[in-house]
């Protein structure tokens, strides 16, 4: 049985789909997407900047397509994402005043979100308004409003906008203690307020070092118990060390690793045994863990449906010697995809 099939009764299963495959260009990814996944994500197609361009032009060619096709196939279609200081049009980045500001995240959010009304499942409404350490990050949004007020200001446009679609806010490292003070400032202040929110959206872009399935869990537990769900938006392991903690000497000792000089060669290098069962077991502890809170876990998106999609191949350092996901770049299932399955079919 598929993915979907073997986690049905425990969470959604979805993943991010890039423009080809919303054009149903790629045939092998289409083919796999629809039997292993029941949710769907759009990579960058609902960015602002790919979305509204310009002040007073939207661009909805894409986005219709992605969530007919997700209705086609009757799947949890997920909004990515409303407010997010980055892929910001640059018109955006030149507002001075915070009016100005709050009417154009009202007529952004009015406009994309009141066009899928009832249609799509999720919004995350706002992404990744936070420092590591759990203060506010001080965005144009932050900066041009006077504070964290414009996050209300979203979730209250986006229920209002779309009553029946669940909010998230989403972020990644919320696995670390500070960061999870930060959350939790976000989600109770909204509550307080009366403003809607439905759950935390953990990206999930993790490594076989970390984090640790402890500092997972303690999140997992702590924003569950503020009343909302979890979901794992953007999962993928990194089977280097994360790109953004190599320095040269770790290069080095990473590509023993591989089979090849990957710097040589500009195309994957095949990852060794030891690497596929390395990926699998930290593939199986994960999902060990969210099915002993699968109450708590409303989905788990993998970012991209297989290793030749992923936006880690174009990190400057290991680049396409990465193999993050579960299905390999001939889009055939690698251990990890049968690790994760025996979970669920003893
Ligand atoms: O579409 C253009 C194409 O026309 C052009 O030829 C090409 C070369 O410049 O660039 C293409 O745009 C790229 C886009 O992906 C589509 O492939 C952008 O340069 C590139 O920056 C963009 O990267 C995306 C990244 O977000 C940038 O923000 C990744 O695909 C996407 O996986 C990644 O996803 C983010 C989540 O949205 C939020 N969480 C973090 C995650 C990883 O950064």
């Amino acid at each position: 049985p598929s993915l979907k099939e073997s986690f049905k009764n425990d969470f959604f299963i979805g993943a991010a789909i890039s423009k080809s495959q919303i054009n149903q260009t790629d045939s092998l990814s289409n083919a796999l997407l629809k039997k292993e996944f029941n949710s769907i994500t759009p990579e960058n197609d609902m960015k602002w900047e790919q979305i509204h361009p310009e002040k007073d032009s939207f661009n909805f060619e894409t986005a219709d397509k992605y969530v007919a096709l997700g209705e086609k196939n009757n799947m949890h279609i997920v909004g990515h994402t409303l407010l997010w200081h980055s892929q910001l049009a640059p018109w955006v980045q030149n507002i001075q005043d915070s009016a100005t500001m709050a009417s154009t995240i009202k007529a952004h959010i009015n406009k994309i979100a009141g066009r899928y009304k009832g249609r799509i499942n999720t919004w995350d409404v706002v992404n990744e308004a936070l420092n590591e350490d759990g203060s506010p990050r001080e965005s144009v949004f932050y900066k041009v409003m006077g504070g964290e007020n414009y996050i209300e200001h979203a979730f209250m446009l986006a229920e209002n906008a779309d009553p029946d679609a669940k909010l998230v806010y989403n972020d990644y490292n919320l696995w670390k203690s500070e960061k999870r003070k930060g959350v939790l400032r976000i989600v109770k202040n909204l509550q307080d307020k009366g403003i809607k929110i439905d759950g935390v959206g953990m990206q999930a872009h993790w490594s076989l070092e970390g984090p640790s399935i402890e500092d997972i869990e303690n999140s997992i537990i702590a924003y569950s118990s503020l009343g909302v769900k979890v979901s794992f938006t953007e999962l993928d392991i990194t089977v280097l060390p994360n790109p953004w903690d190599l320095d040269g000497a770790a290069v080095e000792q990473s590509y023993e690793q591989f089979e090849g000089d990957p710097k040589m060669n500009p195309y994957p290098v095949k990852l060794t045994d030891s690497a596929q069962i390395q990926l699998a077991k930290r593939y199986e502890d994960i999902f060990k863990l969210f099915l002993k809170h699968r109450d708590k876990i409303e989905r788990v998106t993998f970012w991209g449906v297989n290793d030749e999609q992923s936006w880690l191949n174009n990190w400057p350092i290991n680049g396409r010697t990465n193999h993050p996901l579960l299905f390999d770049r001939n889009f055939e299932p690698k251990k990890a995809y049968f690790s994760v399955l025996a979970l669920k079919n003893k």
